[in-house]
């Protein structure tokens, strides 16, 4: 233990970036949308970890089983009236190809490697029954670039067959994420004599 304690104390000196990340992202709030007839008996939360750490726990029963599952990622980030504007990113995103790996889209894949560490969401489609995230949390390695400080939100709507219409709106998962400098411990220092 000692030694695997040493190890990791030189990294830090010697890689100060390996234990000390230039920017984190924090989740402030998450909110589970359902929608009758096609999901049931949601409940999310963050559960806070220290000053630069929340994580999200989510849980969602599936009422009919999904074949065809896409998403819409849009991201919006507040400005300085208070108001979420939006930010670049508004992608529709065919789900299933990505989990069969049919699909490479650099957000899709961001939010597959994201679920499949944090979710029993990692198969193929179809999927149904109860879908469940634990512990989940995002950081740099999930993000290849670094984004301006801020409070984001993510809004995530869920669709079965989405070209087809009507479009079946399925679900939606909405988290808000503030990116900052990471907050640093006070060390305190005895002075001696
Ligand atoms: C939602 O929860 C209730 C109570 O546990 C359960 O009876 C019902 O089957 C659940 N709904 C779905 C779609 O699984
Ligand atoms: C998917 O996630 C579940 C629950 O975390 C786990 O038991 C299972 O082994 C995972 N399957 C794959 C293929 O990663
Ligand atoms: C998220 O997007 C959906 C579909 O575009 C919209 O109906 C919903 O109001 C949005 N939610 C938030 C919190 O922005
Ligand atoms: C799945 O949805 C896509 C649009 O997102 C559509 O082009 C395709 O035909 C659908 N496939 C099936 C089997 O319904």
């Amino acid at each position: 233990m000692i030694s695997i304690a040493k190890v990791v104390l030189i990294s830090c000196l010697s890689w100060k970036v390996l234990c000390e990340p230039s920017l984190v992202y924090k989740m402030k709030n998450i909110e589970c949308i359902t929608i009758p007839g096609f999901s049931a008996n949601a409940s999310c939360f963050i559960k806070a970890i220290n000053w630069n750490k929340a994580v999200a726990q989510m849980d969602v029963d599936l009422v009919r089983p999904l074949y065809n599952i896409s998403v819409r990622l849009q991201v919006f980030k507040k400005d300085y009236s208070n108001q979420f504007q939006p930010f670049l990113i508004d992608v529709h995103i065919n789900v299933c190809d990505i989990l069969s790996r049919r699909s490479f889209i650099p957000y899709g894949v961001m939010i597959l490697r994201v679920a499949e560490r944090f979710s029993n969401f990692n198969h193929s489609c179809p999927y149904a029954g109860h879908l469940l995230a634990r512990g989940a949390y995002i950081d740099e390695t999930f993000i290849p670039i670094s984004p301006p400080l801020g409070l984001y939100k993510l809004n995530i709507t869920i669709m079965e067959n989405y070209l087809r219409t009507p479009a079946a709106h399925v679900g939606g998962i909405v988290w808000y994420v503030q990116t900052m400098q990471p907050v640093k411990k006070k060390i305190k220092h005895t002075t001696n004599g």
